[in-house]
């Protein structure tokens, strides 16, 4: 579990500060305060646990030095992880990162401390598979030597908590009210490779590939997850389809490369054309038949039930959604944020009318000070967060607090 986070030079983050609620926290705020920001820098965590997302240095690159300080708390064990991050921002004003070096504090029972230097990506890997692929060192620039020193200094008593922090970094997906706005630039179908059980997708992103992950649920050995989704979104739940299917058409495809001295390479690959269906009543329908908020629903509904995350950061949950299905999905991810750590940031008060103030926290920009999250019981005097109290338990809720102007200004 993720206990705080400290964010220092990163967008409108100088220097914030946020300690988050061990189930949910609700982020809330003014437009630019930089609640996004505060996503986005959690995201960090995520990066420096996937190999992939060191991208290529790039010569015209601004690039900026972030300094992530994240407290994990893994039972008895309080790990402290010291991050540099080197990133530069993209096109789409995603961070692209070019270098990170993470230090890591460990305090366990009885006083044992123990302080190392080791990448989170390398941590799980090593834990996991008893070794470091030489490309994955080459791709951090470590030299083997230096490796095999880091390794050496991991105390044995701390390499559980050290792996169960990996998986949880790895675990942390985001959810943006952006990421699926108009599902009618959704593809009718998406294409895989297929080599025995081995899969692979190319280039899919966005709606693709969150298809592509509920058709994985769906093959997977034991598919509980996506047998609870479909029982919650189904007509059994939310009724929001009647059924998800997957109709599946063998392709394949054949390469030729030539080879130096006139050799013709010819490669055949199998390749396997999926075609999702929804079944809503009597029509089948493809995804960018479904309506905007459906869709988004279910990707979120999908993030949240099925068990290949370990926290969940969802961004305005409240967009294109009526505020009944609201109340069911925010009950649903209620509930399971008591296995997955959430954050959400919201603009809506029915979302705050399913919350309680512990798990609300103002984010507010000051010139000087830049983005500062505020735990709101912290941020009223104990006469007020009283008040608060009898007002919640006599009359009304969080959201029309916030209305009337309770937790600071209206948005
Ligand atoms: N790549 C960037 N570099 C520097 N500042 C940025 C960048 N992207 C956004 N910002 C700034 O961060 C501030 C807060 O953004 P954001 O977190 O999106 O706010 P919120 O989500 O609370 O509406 C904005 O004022 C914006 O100018
Ligand atoms: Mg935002």
């Amino acid at each position: 579990m993720l206990k705080r986070i400290v964010i220092q030079n990163y967008r409108s983050c100088l220097r914030t500060s946020i300690d988050l609620h061990p189930n949910l926290s609700v982020l809330i705020g003014p437009n630019s305060s930089g609640k996004t920001n505060i996503l986005q820098a959690i995201m960090f965590l995520n990066k420096m646990a996937r190999e992939e997302d060191y991208g290529p240095s790039h010569e015209d690159a601004i690039t900026v030095s972030s300094r992530i300080k994240a407290v994990f708390q893994q039972r008895r064990t309080r790990i402290q992880l010291n991050a540099s991050v080197n990133a530069y921002t993209n096109e789409s004003n995603n961070d692209v990162m070019l270098a990170s070096r993470q230090k890591w504090l460990f305090k366990g029972q009885n006083g044992k401390h123990a302080s190392f230097e080791i990448p989170v990506a390398f941590a799980g890997r090593l834990l996991r598979d008893g070794m470091v692929p030489d490309y994955f060192r080459h791709l951090h620039r470590i030299h083997p030597y230096k490796l095999m020193r880091m390794i050496r200094d991991i105390p044995k008593w701390t390499t559980r908590a050290l792996s169960s922090v990996a998986e949880y970094c790895s675990g942390i997906r985001y959810y943006g009210a952006s990421q699926f706005t108009n599902p009618g630039s959704c593809a009718v179908s998406f294409e895989i490779q297929q080599e025995g059980k081995r899969r692979r997708l190319f280039r899919l992103r966005g709606h693709a590939r969150i298809l592509y992950n509920m058709y994985s649920a769906k093959k997977a050995e034991s598919n509980r997850g996506y047998e609870q989704f479909i029982d919650i979104v189904g007509p059994k739940g939310l009724r929001l389809i009647d059924d998800l299917t997957f109709r599946e058409v063998p392709t394949s495809s054949i390469d030729y490369s030539v080879r130096v001295g006139g050799n013709v390479e010819v490669r055949k690959r199998h390749m396997l054309l999926v075609i999702p269906q929804f079944r809503i009543g009597w029509h089948k329908l493809s995804p960018n038949q479904l309506s905007e908020g459906t869709f988004k629903t279910l990707a979120l509904l999908f993030y949240v039930i099925t068990g290949d995350s370990t926290a969940l950061l969802i961004e305005e949950p409240e967009v294109c959604v009526h505020h009944g299905l609201l109340s069911s999905i925010l009950e649903i991810v209620k509930s399971y944020s008591r296995h997955k750590q959430m954050v959400i940031s919201t603009h809506s008060d029915y979302v705050l009318d399913h919350v309680t103030p512990e798990n609300v926290y103002r984010v507010t920009f000051e010139k000087s000070a830049g983005t500062v999250a505020c735990h709101s019981p912290k941020a009223m005097t104990a006469k007020e967060f009283s008040a608060l109290r009898e007002y919640l338990e006599q009359e009304g809720n969080l959201g029309e607090y916030w209305r009337e102007g309770g937790l600071g200004d209206r948005l």
